[in-house]
């Protein structure tokens, strides 16, 4: 819980930020992220919104049962059926929270829900005094709120507190506002509504617009304290406001915001890493606090100015959020200890299994590559985070390719039964003739969307790491795979069977899915 002068950190990776294509995971992966969020020292974790499949309710049950440290929240619209499920989800939860939500904006009421004003504020107050009965912490949220009419918007927000909502959640929905205008219904809600002070004001952007975290910041400013936010700012289209841009301008700017937060900020790149690896949507270069870029410095007269002194063109110091030292840290002579150590000191934590598979990997990377580098262990880690059993296995590869020749490769795989099988196949190039011989082979054929390689590390020795997309034509959803190796087009290889077997336990764990509206469309 915040002091007087500090903000709640509420956190939607796992419901807003599973919205885009191809995030969507699992139950155990939701739950090493969870507890990564409860390590960062987030408030709230809203794990998911129990009523949308088998899926999401079993993974909000894991995070409020496993993870401790933070309250776990579950979204549930204003209905019964929803509220009992989100509770049957949470009721293990050592802090739970039921987070209702109905659209209050004339748009959505006209034309998605079909109500009146004064039936919307009926079914928020019964609904709020519901999930009331079954819960001390309630947060209602006026969905679309920032495109709801201000004397409405108090009025709802008004019954809702008097029915027992602890935080009031003002959402846009839509990524409509702007800082100022954001701001004043901010002030508006404290001025207007009597019974205010009985409760959080929370506040909920979405980036359409690209002002989500600007927004976010104006309503701290206006009064807000709980901010709602995602992980690298993934979430629903253009996403929500990024968790590790909120909490850095007011770490850095504490001057002006006068603002504290319980993140501890030297575990956000590393965090942000995970959700990457987990979700498989990457971060771009120059993305603000976690981006690759963020801390380089090109240009001429500012690395002279980093030389004399760091604070002339350095507002954070790359330490402060975590950024992996880029100096030498390992090589093939490290033993075991140096390893463990150095895995802790990036943050993460590994039982012996896992750190004797890692050593055996860290042996065979230093035997390739003399410089073992922060940002290739990182790599090497974050294969044991995902949680796709490896159904096939490559065992061997061999490609032909050059100007003069057919592209063609051969590949051993070795397929759940433990039988190894060969096949071969030509393509455009190394890499489609891989790929066309692993379908040969598992028989799962995808439609390749994205493809991108980079250097984990500089040098030409450095390890290329591969992410790629599949897309299942059967399939509402997409697939990510990532593999690093110095050889990319083993990479290639070795991500492509990532997704290949992400299809096949998709496959295999499938329940079948209620279908609903989410928010903004018809929830
Ligand atoms: O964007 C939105 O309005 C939401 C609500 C459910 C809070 O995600
Ligand atoms: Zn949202």
């Amino acid at each position: 819980m915040a002091d007087a002068n500090g903000i709640r950190n509420f956190h939607t990776t796992l419901r807003d930020g599973e919205h885009p294509p191809g995030a969507s995971r699992y139950t155990t992966e939701k739950v090493e992220v969870a507890r990564a969020l409860a390590g960062l020292g987030v408030d709230i974790i809203e794990a998911g919104f129990p009523i949308a499949s088998q899926g999401d309710f079993e993974a909000v049950r894991a995070v409020a049962a496993e993870v401790a440290g933070a309250s776990v929240c579950g979204l549930a619209r204003c209905n019964e059926r929803d509220i009992d499920r989100a509770w049957e989800a949470l009721k293990f939860a050592q802090a739970p929270r039921i987070h209702v939500f109905l659209a209050t904006s004339a748009i959505h009421r006209e034309h998605k829900l079909k109500m009146t004003r004064e039936q919307v504020i009926e079914r928020a107050v019964a609904s709020v005094r519901q999930a009331r009965e079954r819960c001390a912490d309630i947060e209602f949220s006026p969905e679309d709120a920032a495109r709801t009419e201000i004397d409405f918007l108090c009025d709802v927000v008004q019954a809702a507190i008097e029915a027992g909502a602890s935080t009031v959640n003002i959402p846009d929905t839509v990524g409509y506002a702007v800082p100022t205008q954001y701001a004043a219904v901010i002030r508006t809600l404290r001025e207007r509504v009597a019974n205010i002070d009985r409760a959080v004001i929370s506040v909920h952007c979405h980036n359409d617009l690209g002002l989500a975290v600007a927004n976010s910041l104006a309503a701290v400013e206006a009064g807000a304290r709980q901010v709602e936010c995602t992980i690298n700012g993934i979430g629903e289209r253009a996403g929500n406001a990024a968790l590790e841009e909120i909490v850095m301008a007011l770490k850095t700017r504490a001057d002006y915001f006068g603002i504290s937060t319980s993140i501890k900020t030297e575990r956000l790149y590393p965090v942000s890493r995970m959700v990457s690896t987990v979700t498989g949507l990457t971060v771009q270069r120059n993305k603000a606090i976690v981006g690759r870029n963020a801390f380089a410095h090109e240009a001429g007269i500012h690395q002279d100015g980093m030389l004399k002194e760091r604070s002339t063109y350095e507002i954070m110091r790359p330490e402060e959020v975590g950024v992996p030292r880029t100096d030498l840290v390992l090589g093939k002579h490290s033993g075991r200890h140096a390893l463990r150590e150095r895995v802790n000191e990036l943050g993460y934590r590994l039982n012996d299994a896992q750190l004797e598979v890692l050593f055996e990997d860290f042996k065979t990377l230093a035997d390739k590559k003399k410089e073992v580098y922060d940002e290739d262990l990182i790599v090497l880690i974050e294969k044991h985070i995902q949680d796709v059993p490896a159904h096939w296995a490559l065992v061997s590869l061999h490609t032909v390719a050059g100007s003069s020749v057919v592209p063609t490769a051969t590949v051993r795989i070795r397929r759940p039964d433990g039988e190894v099988v060969q096949d071969a196949a030509t393509g455009d190039g190394p890499v489609d003739a891989i790929f066309k011989a692993v379908e040969r082979v598992t028989g799962i054929a995808a439609n390749l969307r994205e493809f991108a390689v980079r250097g984990v590390t500089g040098g030409k020795d450095a390890q290329g790491e591969v992410s790629l997309e599949l897309e299942v034509e059967s399939d509402d959803r997409s697939f990510h795979g990532r593999a690093a190796s110095t050889d990319i087009i083993e990479a290639s290889a070795e991500a492509y069977l990532n997704a290949v077997n992400a299809i096949a336990t998709r496959r295999e764990r499938d329940q079948p899915r209620e279908v609903i509206g989410r928010p903004g469309a018809g929830a």
